[in-house]
Order: C-alpha cells, then structure tokens, then sequence
C-alpha cells in the first residue's frame, strides 16, 4: 500500500477515535461542547515514515574503504560511461584539511586518483608551504568522483547525484577545516552562487566544521596574479590550525 493512503487511513482512524473519546467524554461529564480534533498529521508522518533508499542506508553505515569501492563501481549519473577510473579520493583518514577541489580531469581519470596532474603537483606545493600534506595531515577528494568529458564543469544534476559520497566522507572524516579549492565546490558546499573572489578570504561553518574557499590550483596556474590572494588564504588556514609557514627550500 502506498505511503499516503497508509497515513489518511492512520489518521482517519485517530480522529474518529478522538470524536468517540469525545462524546463519551461529554456523556460522562454531562458537557455539551465538543472539543476540536486535534491535527494528528506530525505524528502520523512520525509513525509511518518515507522509505529510505535502500542505497543511502547502506551508505550511511560504510567505512570510507567501503565508500571508495562503492564509487568504484557507481553507474548513478552518465559520466560512469564516459570514465575510466572513478576517483573516490584519498589521503589520511583522520585528517586536519579536507581539500575539497570539482571533478577529476585527465590524469586523474587515467589513474584513480585526485590531483595528479600538474594542477595536483602545484596543489602539494600550497600545501607543503604550510605544513600539509597527503601523506600526513590531508584528505584530498572532489565534488563529483568521475571526469566530466572535456573537463567541462560538472552538471546540477551530475553534483547532486554524487553528493552522498562526499557528505558522507566529510562526516566520517570529520575534519578541523574544509578547504574548498575553485568556484564549483564552493558554490556547492556553501549553497551560494557567489564568484570565487567574494567567497574566499574568510571562514564559512559547515555543519559545525570551518571551511575557507580559495582558488582552484588549474585557475592560478593560468592567471598567476591570483597567488597572492591564495597565499592569504594559506595564511589565514595555517594561522587558525597553528601551523608551521615554511621558508623557501625548507
Ligand atoms: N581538478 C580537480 O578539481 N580535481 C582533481 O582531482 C584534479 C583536477
């Protein structure tokens, strides 16, 4: 039977039993004024819940190995047909920084792992200079876990379908701070359609957990004006987790 006729046939049977209540009520105690039904619709929704799917009940109990093999095999959205290798992110588990970048372009789509390319390498370096890294203190992953064909930004669609994995991952890895690299995950994370430059500069709170937006690494790459303001908001991450700045070769 389906939901809603359960609930209308729940709630049909509450307030008849309510009136009977009532003039018994009103026999007894010799009153001639019913009482209102009261609205019985939260706790029918309460009694008879919307069916979770069964896909996000297993999800919602899965490691995060158990969640990167679930990406692994994911067909949920069309860029499963598209990709080579999904890219379900890594780093350390109980990491200080989730970097949270778009999607996985072609380097990454050819090995399995998120930034790799040379957008990766400078990325390590940001992350270097301010005591971080992959191996050590940082969980690196992505928006949506499969390439978009010619590395066009991710669809609506495409982000939505893919976003259990990454809520997922962000509630198992619970990290100090949330580092959103580039406009798409900014926008994403935060629920805000801003441009890059008025998102970043300052922390957000993400259920509970810090997040600063900067600049994707590809941008900077190909406008390298834009390294001050990431410098800036490298400071500002390390400065709030107390890390180390690194001198030049250090
Ligand atoms: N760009 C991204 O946003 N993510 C990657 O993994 C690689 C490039």
């Amino acid at each position: 039977m389906e939901i809603d006729k359960k609930r209308a046939i729940l709630k049909h049977n509450l307030d008849s039993m309510w009136n009977f209540y009532d003039e018994v009520e009103q026999f007894v105690s010799q009153i001639d004024s019913p009482r209102e039904v009261p609205d019985f619709s939260g706790y029918v929704e309460s009694v008879i819940k919307e069916p979770k799917d069964p896909f996000l009940e297993v999800l919602d109990t899965a490691s995060i190995s158990q969640i990167a093999f679930t990406i692994k095999s994911c067909k949920r959205c069309s860029l499963s047909v598209t990709r080579t290798h999904s890219v379900p992110g890594s780093g350390v588990i109980n990491a200080k920084v989730m970097v949270v970048g778009e999607g996985p372009g072609e380097s990454e789509d050819l090995s399995g792992e998120p930034f790799v390319g040379k957008a990766g390498v400078f990325l390590d370096s940001w992350l270097h200079a301010i005591s971080l890294s992959r191996t050590e203190n940082v969980f690196i992953t992505n928006v949506v876990k499969c390439r978009p064909p010619g590395n066009r930004n991710p669809l609506p669609e495409e982000i939505e379908t893919c976003e259990v994995y990454l809520d997922r991952q962000i509630a198992l890895i619970k990290p100090e701070v949330i580092l959103c690299v580039g406009k798409v995950a900014g926008n994403h994370l935060l629920h805000k359609s801003g441009t890059l430059s008025s998102l970043r500069g300052k922390f957000y709170n993400y259920h509970s957990i810090p997040l600063l937006v900067t600049y994707h690494p590809a941008a900077v790459l190909r406008n390298l004006a834009l390294k001050r303001d990431v410098w800036n908001d490298l400071q500002l991450l390390a400065q709030f987790l107390h890390l180390q700045l690194k001198r030049k070769g250090e």
